[in-house]
């Protein structure tokens, strides 16, 4: 599977759900998640999410703690096919650490 990680956060661009084939993105208020069970391992988000922030979990930015909270939170959260606007400060939010801590839902 792929895996939404941390620079997502704040920054909810979007532009990862007009590409996915099975639509297995879920969104929650500052970031969205992937359906591990639903990605088919394509990889066309990667190059589309401006953040970087999706990574296959062959990747050590895929943390086992990233790997549980995709799978954790695309059981909780809706399901999102369609991009709609980033949020006004996305871009002032990209490459900001720490954004877990602090901002994460
Ligand atoms: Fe969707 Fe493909 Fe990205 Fe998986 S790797 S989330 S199937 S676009
Ligand atoms: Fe997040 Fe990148 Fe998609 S910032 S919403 S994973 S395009």
């Amino acid at each position: 599977t792929y895996v939404v990680t941390d620079n997502c956060i704040k920054c909810k661009f979007m532009d990862c759900v007009e590409v996915c084939p099975v639509d297995c993105f879920y969104e929650g208020e500052n970031m969205l998640v992937i359906h591990p069970d639903e990605c088919i391992d394509c990889g066309v988000c990667v190059p589309e999410c401006p953040a970087e922030a999706i990574y296959p979990d062959t990747d050590p930015s895929a943390t086992p703690a990233w790997l549980s909270l995709n799978h954790q939170y695309a059981s909780a959260w809706p399901n999102i096919t369609r991009k709609k606007d980033p949020p006004a400060d996305a871009d002032a939010w990209n490459g900001v650490p720490g954004k877990f801590d602090a901002h994460f839902s």
